[in-house]
């Protein structure tokens, strides 16, 4: 069955609007995480991380559709990279001597890339800290998990904290061609918005990756263990 979302159109209409989503889960997930800032040894982040814990079914089916958007994000990605890539050898076999790879391919093959390393990393994140051991405080007479140890001491291990800070920058590749590409995907983009989008997708990029990047090299320098 050959439906609209079967079709790349489709396929890219799905990874654009999952990504932007992304993108503004990530937007919150920063801003969250910047309280390992603030210097009242984790009862800012503590309390806040409890608190979407009670959610408990909301915060269940908020995971899943994260999950969700992460998995067809992906999947669509795959999808997408391997039919342009046919497409491409294809054009290539017919215009053999029409020099390198395009400015297009070069970026779409730098999505593919970074997108990989961002693929494994989730995964190991949420496996380091979503799954990760379960450390107990009690804050105003209340128990709940101490995520922010768990943080600073994650972010006390230099391996660590290198990973994440190389890994920060594949992501600032991926959002800053990832977020005009994906409204250009939802056809939101014309001639005149599109320097915009480009300017705004590379300004909200470099934020998004240098607050994950600065966040746990500040943590191994300057924020003692609980
Ligand atoms: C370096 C800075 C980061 C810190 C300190 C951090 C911290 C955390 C923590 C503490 C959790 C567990 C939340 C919980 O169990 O309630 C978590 C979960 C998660 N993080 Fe991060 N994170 C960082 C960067 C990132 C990046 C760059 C991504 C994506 C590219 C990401 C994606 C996720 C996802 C998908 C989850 C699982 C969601 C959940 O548990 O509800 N994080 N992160």
């Amino acid at each position: 069955m050959s439906s609209k979302w079967n079709s790349t159109i489709g396929k890219k209409f799905i990874m654009g609007l999952s990504g932007l989503l992304l993108i503004g889960y990530l937007i919150i997930h920063l801003a969250a995480n910047l309280m390992i800032f603030i210097p009242d040894g984790g009862r800012s982040l503590n309390l806040y991380s409890h608190t979407l814990h009670k959610l408990g079914p909301v915060l269940l089916v908020a995971r899943i559709i994260l999950a969700a958007l992460f998995i067809g994000h992906i999947v669509n990605g795959i999808w997408v990279t391997v039919v342009n890539r046919r497409a491409r050898s294809s054009r290539y076999a017919m215009y053999a001597s029409k020099g390198g790879p395009s400015k297009m391919s070069v970026a779409s093959r730098w999505m593919a890339v970074t997108g990989i390393i961002l693929m494994v990393f989730v995964p190991l994140h949420v496996n380091m800290f979503t799954l990760g051991p379960y450390y107990e405080t009690v804050i105003d007479g209340e128990p709940m998990r101490d995520i922010y140890r768990l943080v600073v001491e994650r972010f006390k291990e230099p391996a660590t904290v290198v990973f994440y800070a190389a890994v920060m920058l594949f992501l600032l590749l991926h959002l800053a061609h990832g977020f005009w590409s994906a409204l250009q995907s939802l056809g939101a983009l014309n001639k005149r918005l599109l320097p915009v989008a480009y300017t705004t997708g590379l300004v909200l990029a470099t934020l998004l990756a240098a607050g994950f990047f600065v966040l746990p090299i500040y943590t191994y320098f300057f924020i003692p263990l609980p």
